[in-house]
């Protein structure tokens, strides 16, 4: 994985296009680039695969937008991008990550289920689509990081990523009842104001 580049956007607009109903423009991911969103893309056999753009803030990241290419699809490669964004998060000492996304993305909230994500809460109406509008679903995933928001670390002497790397689960190895914790503990979040939507 690398970071996305001005010149890579040709061809992830190409699989945007392709993959999203409802697809960012390249002025999107232009702005995205230019206001410093982390934008991040994977490789297969030289060519993009997979991206996603975040947008980290003070204590938290929001997942922006991410997307296969429609022939990598089902092999692991959205698993794989969304374990990286954690880790990026945690990396940067961001506990927890956010996302909305359109409650008829059925594969999508599957994925973030699978990968830890809980859902904390409903926007109704949130998003225009062709009968009107639908829904979005506000979920998250808390990371445990061994940096404390004050600057101090805890009891491990563990650099995050390494921490990350233990904590964070194996694609069928998510235990639902933590990320139903996850959920209890969040239900304020849906209050925040966002930027572009994973939806
Ligand atoms: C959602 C998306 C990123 C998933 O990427 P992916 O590489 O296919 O995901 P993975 O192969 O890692 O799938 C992991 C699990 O997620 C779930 N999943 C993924 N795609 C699914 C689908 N179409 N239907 C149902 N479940 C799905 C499954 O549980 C899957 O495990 P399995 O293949 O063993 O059944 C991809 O379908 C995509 O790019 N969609 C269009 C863009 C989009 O919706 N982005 C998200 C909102 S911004």
């Amino acid at each position: 994985m690398r970071k996305m580049a001005a010149s890579d956007v040709d061809e992830v607009l190409a699989i945007e296009d392709a993959v999203q109903a409802y697809p960012w423009t390249r002025g999107n991911f232009s702005d995205a680039l230019d206001s410093g969103y982390l934008c991040y893309v994977d490789e297969c056999n030289g060519k993009i695969c997979s991206y996603a753009v975040l947008m980290a803030g003070v204590d938290e990241a929001e997942l922006l937008n991410m997307a296969v290419a429609a022939e990598h699809q089902r092999k692991g490669m959205g698993s794989r991008m969304l374990m990286a964004v954690l880790q990026i998060a945690c990396d940067r000492g961001l506990p927890r990550v956010l996302l909305e996304v359109r409650a008829s993305n059925l594969a999508a909230i599957s994925l973030y289920r699978l990968v830890g994500f809980a859902e904390v809460s409903v926007r109704r109406n949130y998003y225009r689509n062709a009968s009107g509008s639908e829904d979005a679903i506000v979920m998250a995933c808390d990371i445990p990081s061994p940096l404390a928001h004050d600057g101090t670390t805890s009891q491990s002497t563990k650099p995050a990523s390494v921490q990350v790397a233990g904590y964070l689960p194996q694609v069928g190895e998510v235990d639902m009842s933590v990320a139903g914790a996850n959920s209890a503990s969040l239900t304020q979040t849906g209050e925040r104001s966002g930027g572009r939507d994973c939806g």
